[in-house]
């Protein structure tokens, strides 16, 4: 049987991916300070999609209203159907370029969130963040020594507020009316943002979560909250769209969650109903397993481990940060990955598939992680090797000229009924 290539097709579930490339969600902070998008959110995805990635993941939006106070100086927001309009330009400037656009949707940072009035956030339990220069990529080290104070500044980690179960309930609810938002929003898929330790993280890992409610404890507990959103979610749209995940393979810390309840956990998403797995690792604790320092440690961990998670899976896997051709090669004809994602490197080179497509240089990303410092601080991202970042929306051949795609998303027509609120 022939195996399959980098720049083969792939469906997720009904929709046709020209391609086994995409970009790696990434919360790039172009959007206004109240959570919409702006012709920069709109441009820099239609470069990607311009490049060839034949698939482009939004950077996590934010689902709720509880949730949209704490995060990292700004991000896209979807509580409530202002936001559909931004959105549903981004998906027309990649869809414009032939690629497909799945939405990142967040139910929330949890302990990693960040008031900007220094208000407690809402996380499963009152453990705050432990954060160790030694697990912290190099690049962000170098600067705190160049500039000593600044990013201790944004970094602080506040002891977060322990949710109610009502809480909990209510952002189960108010996650799946997110997703039926994405569906008019005209999005052709919903990635559930669960990696990183962010919230539902939190609350699967015994590290973070010391609750002795229904929602803390056994593995069975744990999970609870992320198999309630998940079905919740699934329930809201149907078969409109196909809704996937992306987790972390582990913690890498100290009563962490391990890859072997990972495993358990992805079955049972499965089982529920859950169309792919985009992989990642570590948390805000473990940033050095989160933002790999080489290609040599993505073959070390992230496809090792994709290998052992896929071996309990039949849905499609995507592994992030191959930004290397051959390794990208083998990893999907060998079936260790069934699509690759770029995250660094795309911001570096937004031109990578469509040149490695015709044989051509890339430009390397340096993985110095300069683009995470310009968020940290308040800007946006900027690149070593690609002063074009930031920029993108002062290139007019990104902008659709005309409306792309029907008046309404054609998918609307296949939405279920909504759920019912939560009893509270
Ligand atoms: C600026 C920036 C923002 C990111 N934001 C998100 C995000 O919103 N959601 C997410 O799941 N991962 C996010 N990531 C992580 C990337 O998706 C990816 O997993 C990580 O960068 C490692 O892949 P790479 O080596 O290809 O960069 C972000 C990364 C960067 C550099």
């Amino acid at each position: 049987m022939a195996t399959a290539g980098l720049f083969d097709p792939i469906h997720i579930k009904h929709v046709e991916i020209p391609n086994r490339i995409a970009l790696a969600p990434m919360n790039v902070t172009y959007s206004t300070q109240d959570g919409y998008a702006t012709q920069q959110d709109m441009a820099h995805l239609a470069r990607r999609a311009q490049g060839g990635f034949g698939l482009i993941i939004t950077g996590a939006v934010i689902a709720t209203k509880l949730a949209a106070p704490f995060v990292y100086h700004r991000n896209l927001y979807l509580y409530d159907e202002s936001f559909v309009p931004g959105l549903n330009m981004m998906v027309q400037a990649c869809h414009n370029f032939g690629a497909k656009i799945f939405c990142q949707l967040s139910v929330g940072f949890g302990r990693q969130g960040h008031a900007l009035d220094g208000r407690p956030s809402p996380a499963p339990s009152r453990i705050p963040l432990e954060r160790s220069p030694e697990r912290t990529p190099k690049g962000i080290i170098d600067y705190m020594i160049r500039a000593p104070g600044v990013l201790a500044e944004t970094l602080h980690d506040p002891v977060p507020r322990e949710m109610t179960i009502e809480e909990i309930k209510d952002e189960v609810y108010q996650y799946a009316m997110a997703c039926r938002k994405c569906v008019y929003a005209g999005f052709d898929g919903i990635e559930i943002h669960a990696p990183h330790g962010y919230l539902e993280h939190q609350f699967l890992s015994p590290r973070s979560n010391k609750r002795t409610d229904m929602y803390g404890g056994s593995l069975e507990n744990r999970m609870r909250f992320l198999l309630e959103v998940t079905q919740m979610a699934l329930m809201a749209v149907g078969n409109a769209v196909p809704v996937g995940i992306r987790m972390s393979a582990q913690e890498h810390m100290p009563d962490g969650i391990t890859i072997d309840e990972v495993k358990i956990v992805v079955k049972r998403l499965e089982d529920l109903g859950v169309a792919y797995l985009q992989l990642s690792d570590g948390s805000y604790e473990a940033l050095d397993y989160m933002f790999p320092g080489s290609i040599k440690h993505v073959e070390e961990h992230l496809l090792r481990e994709a290998k052992e998670i896929k071996s309990v899976l039949k849905i499609p896997i995507i592994v992030p940060g191959v930004n290397d051709r051959a390794i990208a090669e083998k990893a999907i004809a060998e079936g260790v990955a069934d699509m690759i994602s770029l995250g660094r490197g795309a911001l570096a080179d937004p031109d990578w598939p469509n040149k490695v497509k015709a044989g051509k240089k890339v430009t390397e990303c340096k993985r110095d992680c300069m683009c995470l410092i310009g968020s940290l601080v308040g800007l946006s991202p900027r690149c070593t090797v690609n002063p074009e970042l930031g920029y993108e929306q002062y290139d007019p051949d990104l902008f659709p000229k005309k409306r792309v795609g029907p008046t309404v998303p054609s998918a609307l027509t296949k939405l279920p009924p909504p759920p019912p609120p939560p009893h509270i």
